[in-house]
């Protein structure tokens, strides 16, 4: 069965929720789902994975969450080949923070790239400004995401 992995970078708990909602989708699009809310870089390179998705809010100014923290490091540290990954992005943020609206959301899309991974559409960014429920941005965003890219494995 094909594998998706969901890796989770929250302080609040909004994108877990976010990861939480959306695993029945992909499911039903016939992928076996893994969540991981402390993500390790073996989480990723350690087994096969066929898709990921990253659902990543921003903390202090444009930072990772501190349950992101040593996942992003590592992939800095140990520049993985990562040139099979096919992935997406949910970026969570605020637009009261300006230019560090969804910094980490960004800076994680820029660091995948860089070892070589292809972001699948583009990355949805959420604004709590706008959106009170992450989940109600991120649900029709994931649908159309498995429809336009072909992603339905089942
Ligand atoms: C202390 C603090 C710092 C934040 N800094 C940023 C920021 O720099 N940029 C941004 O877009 N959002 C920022 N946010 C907003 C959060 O990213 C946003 O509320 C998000 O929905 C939280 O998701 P979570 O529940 O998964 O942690 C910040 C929130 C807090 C409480």
């Amino acid at each position: 069965m094909s594998m998706l992995k969901i890796f989770v970078g929250t302080m609040y708990g909004g994108a877990l929720d976010v990861a939480e909602q959306v695993k029945p989708l992909f499911e039903e699009a016939g992928y076996s789902v893994a969540i991981y809310d402390n993500p390790t870089l073996e989480n990723l390179t350690g087994s096969p994975t066929d898709l990921a998705l990253f659902c990543v809010s921003t903390t202090g100014s444009g930072d990772y969450p501190g349950n992101f923290v040593p996942f992003a490091r590592s992939i800095a540290e140990k520049s993985p080949e990562l040139g099979s990954l096919r992935y997406g992005l949910i970026a969570l943020g605020d637009s009261s923070y300006g230019d560090t609206f969804c910094g980490a959301g960004r800076q994680l899309d820029e660091l995948l790239q860089g070892q070589g991974a292809r972001r699948l559409g583009e990355r949805l960014e959420v604004d709590a400004m706008e959106t009170f429920m992450a989940d109600d941005a991120a649900l029709p965003w994931v649908q159309e995401w498995i429809e336009s890219q072909a992603l339905k494995v089942a």
